[in-house]
């Protein structure tokens, strides 16, 4: 017994200090204290060492199985910090190495012009009305006293779908829709996408307007210049001069164009002798929008009394503006998409 328990320390002497691997520690914990690991049996061989010496024995027995566990232990923890010290190491990461950039998009000019002309109204306590961009002829024309053979259809040239459907040539018809369905006081606006037989530097066969009217007992033209006027500061971000000339529109009567001095030349005309101003080409002012008294007989398409309500409308093109405040001179770069245009709204 004395001699092997000799030979077992000097053998797990041998095996225990530096492991390569868990399974290497666990392989020892089985051969030597498992159920029937050697110093198991050892431990339990016991009984059959003589009294006198047994003590003893079982003392360096216990002690040698301590010692042990105490290898097993730290061996343990040395190879999680070995471990841990290998993943910093081959882990690290480089921080001078250049990252990838993410792309960010930005928001299309034309929605960024829409969302700022809504804001003004909804600040004066317009709200806001859609309706369908494939309309009929009956909202689009008829309702908005503009009968078949009115010269005025021949103002707009209008893309016809099938079953006397066609593209809306105006936002116009949402007065209609509006009116048809509801009762006076109404303030409203009606923003959205318009088309047109049209295409060149300044016209797109789809663009977008922004309508707006307002209906109540006594609505004057007074009205209609104090919301357009307040718009139009608001939107040009200064006191700009406003001039209303006088116009035609077969829905409004009187009707009035929307003119605001020209942003480049600030109303000049010409900034020297001999050349007159590009934008405005030399008349001082910009066309912006139109606008006027709605008509009595759009009234009565509704079912309205012109003897009991008045009010005004108004239409203005979105592009239109969006090209005067950001200088683009180009209708058709609002639909190319080309990022190198967009980005800069960012
Ligand atoms: N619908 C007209 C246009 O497209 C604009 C307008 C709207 C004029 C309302 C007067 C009143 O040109």
């Amino acid at each position: 017994m004395k001699d092997s328990l000799e030979s077992l320390r000097g053998e797990i002497a041998a095996r225990v200090g530096r492991f390569s691997n868990e399974q290497e520690i666990d392989q020892l914990r089985v051969e030597y204290l498992g159920r029937k690991g050697k110093l198991t049996l050892m431990l339990r061989s016991l009984k059959e060492v003589p009294v006198k010496e047994r003590p003893k024995i079982g003392n360096q027995l216990n002690r040698l199985r301590s010692y042990l566990e105490e290898q097993i232990e730290t061996g343990l923890k040395e190879l999680r910090v070995r471990e841990k010290e290998r993943l910093l190491r081959e882990e690290r990461i480089d921080i001078s190495l250049p990252g990838s950039r993410l792309e960010r998009g930005s928001i299309h000019p034309i929605t960024l012009m829409m969302d700022e002309i809504i804001d003004v109204f909804l600040g004066m306590g317009f709200e806001i009305a859609r309706g369908p961009d494939i309309e009929d002829d009956y909202h689009n024309f008829e309702a908005l006293n503009i009968p078949k053979d009115h010269p005025a259809r021949d103002m707009q040239d209008t893309f016809f779908v099938t079953d006397g459907r066609l593209l809306r040539t105006h936002t116009s018809p949402v007065q209609i829709r509006v009116m048809e369905t509801r009762q006076p006081p109404l303030q409203i606006i009606a923003p959205g996408a318009v088309y047109r037989h049209d295409d060149d530097s300044t016209h797109s066969p789809i663009f977008h307007q922004v309508e707006g009217f307002m209906v109540d007992h006594h609505i004057t033209f007074r009205d209609l210049k104090g919301v357009l006027t307040h718009f139009l500061h608001q939107i040009f971000q200064k006191e700009i001069k406003v001039r209303f000339r006088p116009s035609f529109f077969p829905f409004t009567e009187p009707s009035a164009e929307v003119d605001i001095e020209c942003l480049l030349c600030s109303g000049k005309g010409s900034p020297s002798a001999q050349q007159s101003c590009r934008v405005c080409k030399g008349s001082g002012w910009l066309e912006i929008l139109g606008s006027g008294m709605i008509d009595p007989s759009v009234f009565q398409f509704v079912g309205y009394s012109p003897e009991k309500f008045s009010g005004f409308a108004f239409g203005m093109g979105v592009e239109r503006i969006a090209m005067l405040k950001f200088r683009i001179e180009d209708i058709r770069l609002f639909f190319q998409n080309d990022i190198r245009f967009l980005r800069q709204f960012r």
